[in-house]
């Protein structure tokens, strides 16, 4: 039989995730397998949760990665706080909104949202209005909506939610690591990520993390939490503690890697690391434009780490796409929903945030345009 990995060649990879992995972290990947319960192995993951706090800006105990990828994070969240009844309001601009109110109308919520057209933020003046006089429970919001190149107003929402008794939900699966998400200073009560965006690991695990406000929701729940896998009551068992409970066989090497990955980004400065993303954000505009690629969204709410970009007319989409891969082994994200076969996503996340990626992209797109 062929063994289909050894043809396996490495992609730069410009898309919506996953990122480019550094040689750092493949090695950890790599490092002998030990036990969930070794000693050694738990104070590693006392240093991912003190290196996730650091990240996130946050003094929550409560910070841990779940097994799985963004999208575990997503219901980790969903299902520990949502009790059948509870109002929440989903504020929604692109693809990964929706997700959310999809997700909450799945556990019964009574769910409420405010839309806003794809490509522009979501705007504080309108939450406002919406709180007053609503009784939520929840308001949710994704930082940066990896549909659209469009980078929420985080800050200013919270500042308006915080004067509300509800708890506020935000999804940094593409800002962590690329951009400052400040959990405590932003009052966010509830927060989950991905691996495989600007942290540069490959895809599977969650970093989430849960303030005393939303721990105190879970642990008052009236009803057991729906779903046992992503039960925060039992995992912080394994996660906390002299201690340490089994409750399912934690991801090891996957866990090294996040590791690694969190170890790079604080020896390199979160503000260096920061800054390397805005710089190459601000490359690739620069790049782009003399060849008549313009971006989706307005300066000011952009993305450094995705960006839209308008597919010049008459230009034959998943052509070029698939020229790009094959001739010049890059890949680039196509367009989402209503976004489709307009914009190409192109991501400049961790690792793959570097100047020469840029200018092999550059000088790709100069070749298939
Ligand atoms: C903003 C956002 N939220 C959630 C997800 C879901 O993450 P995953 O695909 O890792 O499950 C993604 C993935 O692209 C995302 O960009």
């Amino acid at each position: 039989m062929k063994n289909q990995l050894e043809s396996v060649e490495e992609m730069l990879l410009m898309g919506p995730g996953p990122s480019c992995v550094a040689q750092t972290v493949y090695q950890a990947l790599a490092r002998p397998t030990i036990g969930h319960l070794d000693p050694k192995f738990i104070e590693i993951m006392d240093q991912i949760k003190a290196m996730l706090q650091q990240l996130m800006n946050t003094q929550n105990r409560l910070t841990l990665p779940i097994s799985g990828t963004g999208s575990s994070g997503m219901e980790t969240c969903f299902v520990n706080l949502i009790e059948p009844g509870d109002r929440v309001l989903i504020l929604i601009n692109g693809v990964f909104g929706k997700r959310m109110e999809d997700l909450a109308g799945r556990l019964g919520a009574q769910v409420d949202t405010l839309e806003f057209e794809w490509g522009t933020p979501v705007d504080p003046d309108a939450v406002k209005d919406k709180l007053a006089g609503n009784d939520y429970m929840m308001v949710a919001l994704v930082h940066a909506e990896t549909s659209t190149g469009v980078c929420n107003p985080v800050a200013a929402v919270s500042g308006v939610v915080k004067d509300s008794p509800a708890l506020f939900l935000v999804d940094t699966v593409t800002s962590l690591g690329g951009i400052p998400v400040d959990v405590d200073a932003w009052h966010m009560d509830a927060v989950y990520s991905g691996t495989q965006k600007c942290l540069s690991c490959p895809p599977g695990l969650a970093p989430v993390s849960f303030s005393q406000a939303a721990v105190d929701k879970v642990m008052n729940r009236k009803t057991k939490v729906p779903n046992w896998y992503l039960d925060l009551t039992m995992i912080i068992n394994y996660w906390e503690g002299a201690q340490r409970a089994y409750h399912h066989t934690a991801p090891i090497n996957m866990l090294y890697a996040l590791y690694q990955a969190l170890f790079d980004i604080l020896e390199e400065g979160t503000k260096n690391v920061f800054q390397r993303h805005k710089m190459a954000h601000e490359q690739l505009v620069d790049v782009l434009k003399p060849m008549g690629l313009d971006m989706l969204v307005a300066p000011g709410f952009r993305l450094p780490m995705l960006n839209a970009v308008k597919i010049p007319q008459g230009a034959d989409d998943a052509g070029i796409r698939k020229r790009l891969l094959t001739d010049f082994h890059i890949e680039i994200g196509a367009g989402l929903g209503p976004l489709a076969g307009k914009i190409w996503r192109i991501g400049v996340m961790g690792h793959t945030a570097r100047p020469e990626n840029i200018d092999r992209l550059a000088q790709a797109f100069s070749e298939v345009l």
